[in-house]
């Protein structure tokens, strides 16, 4: 026979005595729960006396069960509240932001002058033919470009593209004109690393045919476009020069942001600072894409990607885009 009276003591102790929840549920499972002791004997019950007494002992034992319960979980929230205490006015953890490569905003700015001009962009494929590197550019079989000590050759026909002047014949060969783009991508020389070159470098080109395009026309949209990269006092003058595949060639020239165009070290004393090679579109250039010279005008020009940004950020060494320093990155 179990004598209540001690069972209850004994487990009104266990209750009491429970450190924490999970202490506290095992003392419940095993006092009051269904394979306790109370339980079974409850299950058993045949008279009121015993069932009165029984029920008694579960009633009070639920009860203080249910305030240790209570107890124990304020107890709890007290402790985390002091262990894990978030202070809200400490500065939080700065985040490193990152920012794009000088060489990409520039990219970013060409790309929006053009569009904003309503050019579209392309980018072409860097391996090319020699027929579309030089042959359909109009490249005498002499150019000293043609060579293997100025060009990465992968055998006799295939070279690592050297401008990104092929992309004027892809577009003229896809499409028919009225034609303008402006394709930006990667170009590679034999060049020996130094401040001012690197054997591979970007360039940006543009192309426009249509009927009854001038060189003012060419003027119009570099002087835009220099406008838009170097800031809206910019001028722009062209200087003659010769290209294969255009005529008349020029170098266009963007006046000194530096000195205002007065002369100083970053133009070398001349107030004006080279941009790259433009020109009309040569006709032999049109013929080998079967476009008549008759009909169709046309102007283009190169420029380097590196060159504009060392422009607009006075980065002195073409290196510094390549070596990936992040002192010299964050700067940007
Ligand atoms: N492709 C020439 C170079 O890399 C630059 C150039 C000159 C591009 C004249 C042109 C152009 O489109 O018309 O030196």
């Amino acid at each position: 026979m179990t004598d209540w009276t001690e069972y209850e003591e004994r487990a009104a102790g266990s209750i009491a005595g429970a450190t924490s929840l999970d202490v506290l549920e095992a003392a419940r499972v095993d006092v009051l729960g269904r394979k306790s002791e109370l339980a079974l004997a409850l299950r058993e019950v045949r008279d009121r006396d015993t069932g009165m007494l029984l029920n008694g002992i579960r009633q009070r034992l639920e009860a203080a069960l249910a305030e240790r319960e209570t107890t124990l979980a304020d107890e709890e929230l007290d402790r985390r509240l002091r262990e894990e205490v978030v202070d809200v006015t400490l500065p939080g953890e700065e985040l490193p932001v990152g920012s794009l490569h000088p060489i990409t905003q520039v990219r970013r700015m060409v790309e929006d002058a053009f569009l904003g001009l309503g050019y579209e962009v392309r980018d072409d494929r860097e391996v090319e033919t020699v027929a579309y590197n030089f042959d359909k550019l109009a490249f005498l079989p002499t150019h000293s470009a043609r060579s293997p000590r100025d060009t990465f050759f992968f055998d006799d026909d295939h070279v690592l593209r050297t401008e990104t002047s092929p992309s004027q014949i892809h577009i003229m060969e896809e499409k028919q004109p009225p034609l303008y783009m402006v394709s930006i991508g990667r170009v590679y020389r034999r060049d020996a690393i130094t401040a001012t070159r690197y054997p591979i470098f970007h360039q940006f080109e543009g192309l426009a045919v249509d009927r009854g395009l001038t060189l003012a026309d060419l003027k119009g949209t570099l002087l835009h476009v220099m406008r838009r990269l170097y800031g809206p006092d910019r001028q722009v003058r062209f200087r003659t020069h010769y290209f294969p595949f255009t005529e008349p060639s020029i170098e266009p020239d963007v006046s000194c942001g530096i000195c205002g165009g007065v002369g100083c070290r970053t133009c070398k004393f001349s107030g004006w600072i080279e941009m790259g090679g433009a020109g009309m579109v040569d006709p032999r250039v049109f013929e080998n894409v079967g476009l008549d010279p008759e009909v169709w005008t046309g102007f283009a020009f190169g420029m380097g990607l590196e060159r504009t940004a060392q422009l607009r950020h006075d980065i002195p060494d073409i290196r510094a885009l390549w070596e990936g320093d992040l002192r010299v990155l964050r700067q940007f």
